[in-house]
């Protein structure tokens, strides 16, 4: 289930008898390499006890919308940012209702409206509850949003009557989550990205670098592996874990970069540049470290750095080459002219004069212009967001090579 990998799942439980299932649903999942949040409604506590999830997922159980302990650790909005996919199983007639008419007056629910994740529903009640025409007008205006919902089978209830209305079993569940995950996207496809900073050496001990984390880099390494690509990762010194299935290349200088690039990117489909390469390096690097002197000021004259992304775009076989455009202001004029220039296929234009997206921080907010588009997305996490590249960079790919 290599889809699952990784997988930041929400899994919502609320008040019904089949709550015992999502234990093993829980169990499941981890197994399955997906990380496990659960939030429960006090009622679903009724059922199950919040020990026995935190227990089978391996994080804290989140129970109240407004407590403070729960809130130090992870944030509500921060949760809802966190999921890549939210599944309520089981999913009461009342909790339903509740989404359908888009309250907010608990924690999963506050959760559902706050997040941009698919939203999986699991309904689980009596079948006469079922059948009951306010909830099928529920489940109609439910699907009209996008919402979708995982069962209910049919068959012999916990009240005793027979009909719809049993939540499906944890194993048709894994399955109806691992579908959600488009594993085929990138399928056969090779991708080289570049991360991070680089360093550029002034002596042993000192160095000319930039505040890049190599956060969107990652994601993106991570996406198009998730989507079935073969990626190479390019990565400057960061402090982050390669992402499974990727072979990760470090590097320190924009020279070591721009080699590891030439070497990788032939044959590749996809080139995306998305590390902070360091237009300047000193231009002489002193073998012993400096000492200090007895002036007041001293000079390092810088030469420039290889453009790698626009060394790969002027590659006979190029592949399809994207970069980014880290401005400040005037934020498309610049990218425009940087894709023109670079003679990129596409550009990523953030503006990293706006707190809390661009450099280091976990969030982004970009827009992706090429010859004939531009599209602005909207602010969400730095792996939403590579999901979200992924799926506009494939179209343009050809089906073979
Ligand atoms: N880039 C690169 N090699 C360089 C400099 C930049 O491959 N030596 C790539 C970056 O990875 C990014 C894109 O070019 O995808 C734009 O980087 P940016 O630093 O914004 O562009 P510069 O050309 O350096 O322009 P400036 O710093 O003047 O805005």
């Amino acid at each position: 289930m290599l889809r699952l990998t990784n997988r930041q799942i929400l899994l919502g439980i609320t008040g019904g008898i089949a709550a015992y299932k999502s234990a093993e649903l829980t169990r499941m999942l981890k197994k399955a390499g997906a990380d496990v949040r659960v939030v429960m409604t006090p009622a679903a506590a009724e059922f199950i006890t919040p020990l026995t999830l935190q227990a089978l997922s391996g994080n804290p159980v989140h129970l109240q919308l407004l407590d403070p302990e729960a809130e130090a650790g992870m944030g509500h909005i921060e949760l809802a940012r966190w999921a890549d996919l939210i599944l309520v199983a089981p999913a009461t007639a009342d909790f339903m209702a509740r989404v359908a008419a888009g309250m907010g007056n608990d924690l999963l629910t506050t959760l559902c409206l706050a997040s941009d994740a698919p939203l999986c529903l699991a309904p689980a009640m009596n079948q006469a509850m079922w059948r009951d025409q306010q909830t099928q007008l529920n489940v109609q205006a439910l699907q009209a949003r996008g919402i979708q919902l995982f069962g209910p089978a049919s068959g012999e209830q916990a009240c005793g009557d027979t009909g719809i209305g049993r939540m499906l079993e944890p194993e048709a569940l894994l399955q109806a989550i691992a579908n959600q995950f488009d594993y085929d996207l990138l399928n056969g496809k090779r991708i080289v990205i570049t991360a991070g900073p680089t360093r550029e050496a002034i002596d042993p001990v000192r160095f000319i670098s930039n505040h890049s984390s190599g956060k969107m880099g990652y994601a993106l390494a991570e996406a198009a592996a998730d989507a079935g690509a073969e990626v190479i990762l390019i990565s400057g010194p960061v402090n982050l874990h390669a992402p499974a299935h990727v072979k990760r290349i470090m590097v320190e200088s924009a020279q070591d970069m721009l080699d590891a690039a030439l070497h990788t990117a032939d044959n590749c489909d996809v080139f995306i540049g998305a590390a902070a390469v360091a237009d300047y390096r000193p231009e002489f690097v002193s073998t012993n470290k400096l000492k200090k002197g007895k002036e007041e000021s001293m000079e390092i004259r810088l030469i420039k750095n290889a453009d790698i992304i626009a060394t790969i775009a002027a590659l006979p076989n190029k592949p399809f080459t994207i970069g980014f455009a880290a401005e400040t202001n005037d934020v498309l004029n610049y990218a425009r002219e940087k894709r023109l220039r670079k003679q990129l296929d596409m550009i990523i234009a953030n503006d990293v004069s706006i707190a809390g997206i661009g450099f280091n921080s976990d969030e982004n907010q970009v827009t992706l212009i090429t010859s004939t588009d531009e599209i602005s997305l909207p602010q969400t996490s730095k792996r939403q967001l590579a999901r979200q590249l992924i799926e506009h960079i494939a179209p343009h790919l050809p089906t073979t090579r």
